[in-house]
């Protein structure tokens, strides 16, 4: 889409999308790994950041830390790449319930260099789950929600949102979570949390669509194509605001299965795409409440 075209739509003084930022979170450590004990009921685990990975990130600083408590964290150093083009490099919770393959390819592209981002902490309902092994095994925190009564020691969602505001969250991605996020959590975090969701909504979506009963549907239906969306989540299921999608052919053979693997193949490729460009500050909020992704390589151009 043109930016002349958006002009009579892009209201003058449209929102920013992003939150202004709020302070620099590194801190100066002397050795190259720490330990991340918190004490909050939620989590208990150690984290070990890598020297080469924090002193790409601090320069000359060693490391993290956040010891017992992150009320304790302090002394904070904001360096060269901490700010991209003068934008803040964010922090991204992702929320999982599944084998978390959207998760993975967005922490990779974080620690790759081509999202400006870091994952700094799991969401899940499933404590066994692939993703949540994902992140164990790449010291990510990993925080359970909501409780219920397989999962006692979940967080409610005032605690959650207590916790994602210690952690410093800017951005919530949902990637297969399969629980409704609460309103506590969406006023929390106004247009800050994305979904991605394996069809092209508004087709295909809302309660009961999930896994292979979204890629059942659309080969039922006879839709020659089908496809990611990734969107703004409200308190429904799959209603909030468009915010990118990919189309994918459905073949005249297609099994659920096939589908499914060509559209979560764009599913990776979207979701990293839109979450470097959240994490840049180049989603535009249209005047009649559509947003759009700038173009990173030329700003006049939205889609
Ligand atoms: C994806 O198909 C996504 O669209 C949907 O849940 C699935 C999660 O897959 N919301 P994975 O856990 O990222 O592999």
């Amino acid at each position: 889409m043109e930016a002349r075209s958006l002009l009579s739509g892009v209201s003058s003084n449209s929102t920013p999308l992003l939150q202004q930022p709020k302070k620099s979170i590194f801190v100066t450590l002397p050795s190259p790994y720490s330990s991340f004990n918190q004490s909050l009921k939620w989590v208990s685990f150690k984290t070990r950041y890598s020297s080469k990975l924090v002193s790409e990130r601090v320069g000359t600083k060693m490391g993290l830390e956040c010891k017992n408590s992150v009320d304790e964290v302090g002394d904070f150093t904001a360096t060269d790449d901490y700010f991209l083009n003068g934008v803040r490099r964010k922090k991204l919770a992702v929320f999982v319930s599944g084998g978390g393959s959207n998760f993975r390819s967005i922490h990779e592209a974080a620690i790759q260099g081509s999202v400006h981002g870091d994952v700094v902490v799991l969401v899940t309902n499933k404590p066994g789950c692939g993703g949540a092994g994902y992140a164990r095994d790449n010291a990510i925190p990993v925080i359970l929600s909501p409780r219920t009564k397989d999962v006692s020691d979940g967080l409610s969602s005032t605690d959650l949102v207590t916790a994602l505001r210690r952690f410093e969250v800017d951005f919530i991605l949902l990637a297969g979570y399969l629980k409704l996020i609460s309103v506590e959590l969406i006023r929390a975090y106004p247009r800050s949390i994305l979904n991605i969701h394996p069809s092209l909504l508004p087709s295909f979506g809302g309660k009961g669509y999930y896994g292979m009963k979204v890629h059942k549907a659309v080969i039922a239906s006879g839709a020659r194509y089908s496809g990611p969306t990734v969107h703004f989540v409200d308190e429904h299921y799959d209603t909030g605001r468009i915010l990118a999608q990919r189309v994918v052919p459905v073949l005249a053979n297609d099994t659920a299965e096939e589908l499914a693997a060509r559209v979560l193949h764009e599913e990776h490729r979207l979701y990293v795409e839109v979450t470097a460009a959240l994490c840049e500050e180049r989603i535009i909020w249209r005047e009649d409440g559509v947003p759009l992704i700038q173009n990173r390589e030329n700003l006049n151009e939205y889609s």
